[in-house]
């Protein structure tokens, strides 16, 4: 069972959390509620069943580092072109495996 989110991010002591604080991913994300975008969780759970993980991983690290819009709703999400590589791999895989 996931605990009810008082703290803003859980498993705080992980590389995926430490990578979404330092790059500001929680100003418009959290893991378990809606801000601007759809919450980390709710991410996971849509791309956990997306097919290979590894192809997911890529299309996932594409769109932190590029944006995207039209899949969660009317706000897109501005590209973080400061991401790098790794580091989108990183949180990509951070937020798949709270899909599952
Ligand atoms: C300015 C606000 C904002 C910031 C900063 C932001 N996001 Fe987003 N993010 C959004 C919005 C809004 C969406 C929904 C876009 C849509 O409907 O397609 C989204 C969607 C996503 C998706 C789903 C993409 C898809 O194709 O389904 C992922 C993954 C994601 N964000 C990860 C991140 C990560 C990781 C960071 C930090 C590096 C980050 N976001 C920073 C607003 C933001």
């Amino acid at each position: 069972m996931a605990m009810a989110g008082t703290a803003p991010v859980s498993a705080a002591d992980t590389h995926g959390a430490k990578l979404a604080r330092s790059n500001a991913c929680l100003a418009c994300h959290q893991i378990d509620a809606r801000r601007v975008g759809p919450p980390f969780r709710e991410i996971g759970k849509r791309y956990a069943g997306a097919g290979d993980p590894a192809a997911t991983i890529e299309y996932l690290a594409g769109t932190i580092q590029n944006g995207g819009r039209g899949r969660w709703g009317a706000i897109p999400m501005p590209a973080q072109p400061r991401v790098s590589d790794a580091d989108a791999r990183a949180l990509a895989e951070w937020i798949l495996n709270m899909g599952e």
